[in-house]
């Protein structure tokens, strides 16, 4: 049987053996970090879990009534169509109270047209800063050069670091 629950901190392992199957470095590269980024306010994350395994997650940001985007989703290999990436993204929606969410992709768009949607173009914006230089992550298209650039990044620096500090602080 599979469970669709709330992330709980003992999940933490299992979620970063299905990052690493995926092959996204960001929350096994640092995993204090990926709690806090798990159990951030406004932060609804969401388990499969058989046994005491974790086979799926869901990790989304929510306002609590309209709107929210959808960050992380993940089923395991050996698990997919089930109807476990189905259900985590319906609980989702549940427990994030809104009526919509929004998300990018480049993996699964057959997944998701599977679902009642709209298509929009998407866009993943970084600080300079931040930018990955690795892969897999696909290189980010070029910023665009303009006057503001330079001080947006910094202001949008600052505006993180303040983020930051309120929230966990300094
Ligand atoms: C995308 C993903 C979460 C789907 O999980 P899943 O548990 O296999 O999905 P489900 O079994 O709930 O599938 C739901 C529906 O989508 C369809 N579907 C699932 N993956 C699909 C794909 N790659 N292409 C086309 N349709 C797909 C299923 O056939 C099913 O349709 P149905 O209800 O009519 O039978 C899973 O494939 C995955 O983890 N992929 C790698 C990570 C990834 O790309 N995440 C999304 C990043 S934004």
């Amino acid at each position: 049987m599979v469970d669709i629950i709330p992330f709980e901190p003992n999940h933490l392992t299992g979620i970063l053996d299905l990052c690493r199957d995926e092959a996204w470095p960001t929350f096994p590269e640092a995993p204090e970090r990926a709690l806090r980024s798990l159990t951030a306010p406004g932060v609804v994350a969401t388990v499969a879990l058989e046994g005491t395994r974790v086979i799926g997650l869901a990790q989304a940001l929510t306002d609590g009534v309209i709107q929210a985007h959808l960050s992380l989703l993940a089923t395991a290999h050996d698990r997919r169509g089930q109807g476990i990436g189905r259900r985590l993204v319906t609980e989702t929606l549940r427990r994030s109270g809104v009526q919509r969410i929004d998300l990018v992709t480049d993996s699964a768009e057959g997944f998701y047209t599977s679902m009642p949607h709209r298509r929009f173009a998407g866009f993943r914006i970084y600080t300079t800063a931040g930018t990955p230089q690795r892969q897999p992550d696909p290189p980010p298209e070029p910023l665009v050069d303009h006057p503001g650039n330079r001080k947006w990044s910094r202001d949008a620096r600052r505006h993180n670091d303040d983020q930051r500090s309120a929230i966990y602080g300094s």
